[in-house]
């Protein structure tokens, strides 16, 4: 049982409502750029929502990979009911392997859940071991640029994380909290410094890593306010790694 297994319905309902994922979703599409018939591996899928939207986007064989299974029954659930040719896979992506290779690979929070650096280092590997020579990888993560001091606080934008150590260290334990109203969903995961994820895709095989804050989508003003991201912008709480192999 891992810790979505118990969530997954919560976790569903609430991240869908984050207004962060405006900003997500929208940088993620520019960053993947033309996906008109490419391969496409999404890992940590969760419940399928970026997955479905990479389907809409326009690529063309798309896999699913989660360590849930209840996660990846939700977005089966959904599949199922409105196919669009998704296939979903339950499994964890530090020993998934190559079952690819795909033009591009996503990965939404997915490297911040490794729980030692050898994780770490064996996730960079699926994905290096997962991606055609020149592709690209994009994954979204925690800011590890900005640590919780002990309180990451966005949310305005639908969350927020804490330290749950007494310290900041590598692999220090933070709790990250989901906010739709008064409804809240919490997760446990890890600070690991940029350092330590850029070392991890070096020696997974990658040769140039940037970290860059999601960007601002055209329609924000209309749909949020002026000036809605400035906070975010200032000092971003989730950003999104991107990788070229
Ligand atoms: C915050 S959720 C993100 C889900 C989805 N990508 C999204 O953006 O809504 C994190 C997901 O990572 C998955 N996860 C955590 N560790 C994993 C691992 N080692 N392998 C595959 N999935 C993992 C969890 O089960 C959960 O579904």
């Amino acid at each position: 049982m891992t810790q979505y297994d118990t969530i997954a319905l919560d976790y569903q309902r609430i991240s869908a409502a984050v207004p962060l994922r405006d900003a997500e979703w929208y940088s993620l599409r520019q960053r993947l750029g033309d996906l008109t018939d490419r391969s496409m591996l999404d890992l940590a899928c969760g419940d399928g929502m970026g997955t479905r939207l990479i389907k809409r986007w326009g690529a063309g064989h798309v896999v699913g990979v989660d360590i849930s299974a209840q996660m990846i029954a939700l977005a089966q659930q959904r599949e199922d009911a409105e196919p669009v040719g998704i296939e979903y896979r339950v499994a964890d992506a530090a020993a998934l392997g190559g079952i690819g290779p795909f033009d591009r690979v996503a990965a939404a929070y997915l490297l911040h859940y490794a729980q030692s650096r050898e994780q770490l280092l064996q996730m960079a590997r699926t994905v290096h071991d997962n991606l055609r020579p020149g592709q690209r990888f994009v994954a979204s993560i925690a800011n590890p640029l900005q640590p919780p001091q002990p309180v990451v606080d966005h949310r305005k934008y639908g969350w927020s994380y804490r330290l749950m150590d007494e310290t900041l260290r590598e692999g220090a334990n933070l709790r990250g909290t989901l906010y739709l109203g008064q409804t809240v969903v919490e997760f446990d995961f890890h600070w690991w410094s940029w350092d330590t994820y850029e070392e991890a895709f070096r020696t997974a095989g990658f040769s140039a890593c940037t970290i860059e804050p999601f960007l601002v989508p055209p329609d924000s003003d209309e749909k949020r306010g002026v000036g809605f991201w400035d906070e975010y912008l200032a000092a971003p709480s989730a950003m999104h790694i991107i990788c070229e192999r």
